[in-house]
């Protein structure tokens, strides 16, 4: 029952894909550290400039890039076999750039979500052993992209990440009435798009559930129930590895289920977050009058009328550990973390010590 995760060309012992977290939170040492320990490890490409010794307050979009390839040499130089791949969000304003880095600089997969990444074989196109996998959260938008894909590009994706909007971290791919609403089914939905895969194509791809997994249970539960394998997030920043400053886990470790929310990103999705610094995290782009300074986004409220908050800066603050007016994105089970561990002990929890590398 417990295999390990063969996606495209690239296999790892284990069925875990270890979540990208943007503005650093899965860099290089958390992703490279997964790939060591026999997992999939995700660099997530969004806002790397910020924190580059490259950038220099106006150079955001090389910085960005020349950053991702930085992290992807240091990951590689933890785990030279590893799979190592990047998380490209459709919905920042160099979503092209940034997959054309991730395949040069070496990505063995690329993940695709806040958005449908219609175009993403077009970009990769001289790079066909880079495994292209698009996060959905229902089989409509599986099916768009794998019509849209064969028709345009003669292929399919390699995998399909699932991601439950009503447990996952970050931000979600659902109307913010709906989520919590009761009317999503995550097993459902992975179980649909693994046949419509089946059915339609005649092809057997992973299918990857995203959201809420915490332990091994949740892990056995997602297998039993039509999961090929699981993506995690909250679980991978509550461990010695992950890029982000300590405050930033401590902050996993006192919140509380109820501090735990839905707030909604001036990327116009919804997302999930610890909820109680909401007001000061918008109210101190106000106070100081901040200027959207680098137009990271395609569409931004911020941007275009000054909504909400820059959400590049506001996450990066957090992952510096500006727990006060730094955005801090986590999943529904953020409040279960009780100790900071490292990535080896939770692969051998959630796999009895077979063999972590
Ligand atoms: C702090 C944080 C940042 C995230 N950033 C991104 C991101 O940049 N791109 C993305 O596609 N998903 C992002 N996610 C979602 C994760 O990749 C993953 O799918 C999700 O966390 C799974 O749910 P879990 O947190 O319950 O394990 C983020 C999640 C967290 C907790």
């Amino acid at each position: 029952m417990l295999e390990g995760l063969t996606i495209g060309r690239h296999s790892a012992s284990f069925p875990v894909i270890q979540g990208g977290m943007g503005v650093r939170i899965s860099g290089h040492r958390l992703a490279g550290h997964v790939a060591l320990n026999g997992g999939i490890g995700i660099i997530a490409a969004a806002g790397l400039a910020l924190g580059s010794e490259n950038y220099d307050g106006k150079n955001f979009f090389a910085a960005d890039q020349q950053a991702l390839k930085d992290e992807l040499r240091k990951a590689y130089d933890i785990a030279p076999d590893g799979v190592i791949g990047v998380n490209c969000m459709v919905a920042v304003s160099n979503y092209d750039d940034m997959v054309t880095a991730a395949c040069e600089g070496g990505a063995k997969v690329i993940i695709c979500g806040a958005g449908l990444p219609m175009n993403l074989p077009g970009l990769t196109v001289d790079f066909p052993e880079v495994a292209l996998v698009p996060i959905v959260s229902s089989v409509k938008a599986a099916e768009l992209i794998a019509r849209k894909w064969h028709k345009a590009y003669n292929r399919l994706p390699d995998a399909v990440v699932v991601e439950d909007p009503d447990t996952a971290g970050g931000h979600l791919g659902e109307k913010m009435e709906k989520i919590g609403s009761g009317d999503y089914d995550q097993y459902g939905t992975v179980r649909g798009v693994k046949n419509y895969f089946k059915e339609k194509w005649n092809l057997q791809i992973p299918i990857i559930a995203a959201g809420g997994i915490w332990d091994r249970e949740d892990l056995q539960y997602a297998l039993a129930n039509g999961a090929d394998g699981v993506q995690m997030g909250t679980r991978f920043v509550v461990t010695e590895e992950c890029d982000a400053d300590d405050a930033f886990k401590q902050a996993y470790l006192s919140c509380t289920k109820d501090d735990i929310g839905l707030i909604m990103s001036p990327a116009g999705l919804p997302g999930r977050a610890i909820k109680k610094n909401i007001e000061q995290v918008r109210q101190r782009d106000i106070d100081l009058d901040v200027y959207c300074p680098s137009a990271c986004l395609k569409k931004c409220a911020y941007k275009s009328d000054r909504e909400r908050f820059c959400i590049v800066h506001a996450l990066e603050r957090s992952r510096l550990g500006d727990l006060d007016t730094g955005l801090i994105f986590c999943g529904t089970n953020a409040w279960k973390a009780d100790r900071i561990s490292t990535v080896k002990e939770v692969l051998k929890t959630f796999f009895l010590n077979r063999n972590v590398p």
